[in-house]
């Protein structure tokens, strides 16, 4: 059965903590996508998400709270990098990972022994928690391997009715999901790339930071594809993009282009969407754009290639997982 988004007033964020309390489980608006939540103290709630998203039970949630404060109910130590970055970012789009307390379900952290904490800058994300009181563990409210929900309708369309309730918080402002760093052992590393910097981390851990291999290594056929529309999407330099679009069309096949330069946009196409050419307003419509893309049905979707530098990280690193 279709679910109907709820209309967020002060009954309705209750009735969601209420619901979260009963185990059931809740979407939310975040200020990067919409999450999935349950009850992160109850494994038999977060084993609903699983079951909900069809998601590998290895893979872990992360956990969102209402304050910095509640660090130490899920960390077992928190470390100096990690209350800077919390005074530095939080409330904001910034996950970080930390050994986990003996408490932490491990249903939540997927077997492993540290838990990703966050608390979201998004108005009723907070009052959800500030309503709930503990942590609520969430991925982002889509099936498995599929584009991250930024509309309270995208979630309304991929998940059935084990969702008990889904806030419509509108839009959401940063688009993309959040940086993840791991401060777990010696090394701070970036295990993936989001709207907050590595030279923004850099300069308030004034340390280096790593980046994960796993974000950069891809092995064509070996890693499952995430964040992918069903359409085959193909990422493509400006200057193939125009023979690419001619080649294709001539071979009578129906093509949608994700653009951001004018002159990309302007070409006699049908299916032609323009994103804003700042990376900040890009990360914002990309997944929104991909999915208006993909309903059409496509043979393919070209996606101009945006510029190769910091600000661009997050966007370049999901278009990579998004194209074949
Ligand atoms: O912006 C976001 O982070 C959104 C909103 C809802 O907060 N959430 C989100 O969740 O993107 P999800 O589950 O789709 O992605 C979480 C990522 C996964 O790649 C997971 O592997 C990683 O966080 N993660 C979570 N806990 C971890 C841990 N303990 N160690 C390593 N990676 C972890
Ligand atoms: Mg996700």
């Amino acid at each position: 059965m279709a679910l109907t988004p709820t209309t967020v007033t002060p009954q309705s964020i209750q009735q969601a903590a209420d619901l979260l309390h009963q185990g059931e489980l809740v979407a939310f608006p975040t200020e990067t996508v919409y999450g999935l939540g349950a009850d992160a103290s109850n494994p038999d709630a977060v084993g609903k998400i699983f079951a909900a998203k069809g998601r590998p039970a290895d893979h872990p949630l992360i956990v969102h709270i209402a304050s910095a404060a509640q660090l130490s109910d899920w960390a077992e130590e928190v470390p100096e990098s990690a209350l800077k970055l919390a005074e530095a970012f939080w409330p904001g789009p910034l996950t970080i990972i930390l050994t986990k307390k003996a408490c932490v379900p491990l249903a939540v952290t997927g077997g492993q022994n540290t838990v990703g904490l966050r608390v979201p800058a998004n108005p009723v994300a907070l009052q959800l928690l500030q309503a709930f009181g503990g942590g609520v563990a969430a991925p982002s409210a889509n099936r498995f391997g599929r584009i991250s929900p930024t509309l309270a309708e995208h979630v309304a369309e991929e998940l059935n009715d084990s969702v008990a309730c889904i806030l419509d918080g509108g839009a959401c402002s940063v688009g993309v999901e959040s940086t993840i760093i791991d401060l777990s052992d010696g090394q701070p590393t970036i295990l993936r790339p989001g709207r907050i910097t590595r030279s923004q981390l850099k300069a308030v851990l004034k340390t280096d930071i790593g980046l994960s291999s796993q974000t950069k290594i891809r092995a064509p056929g070996m890693m499952a594809v995430h964040y992918a529309p069903n359409t085959m999407a193909l990422l493509c330099p400006a200057e193939t993009l125009i023979s690419m679009i001619d080649e294709l069309c001539a071979e009578g096949k129906q093509i949608g282009v994700l653009a951001f330069s004018t002159e990309i946009a302007n070409l006699p196409c049908l299916n032609i969407l323009q994103l804003p050419d700042q990376a900040e307003h890009y990360e914002a419509a990309l997944y929104s754009a991909m999915r208006e893309l993909d309903k059409l049905a496509l043979d393919s979707i070209l996606i101009e290639q945006p510029p190769n530098n910091e600000a661009w990280a997050a966007v370049n690193d999901r278009l990579e997982k998004a194209t074949v």
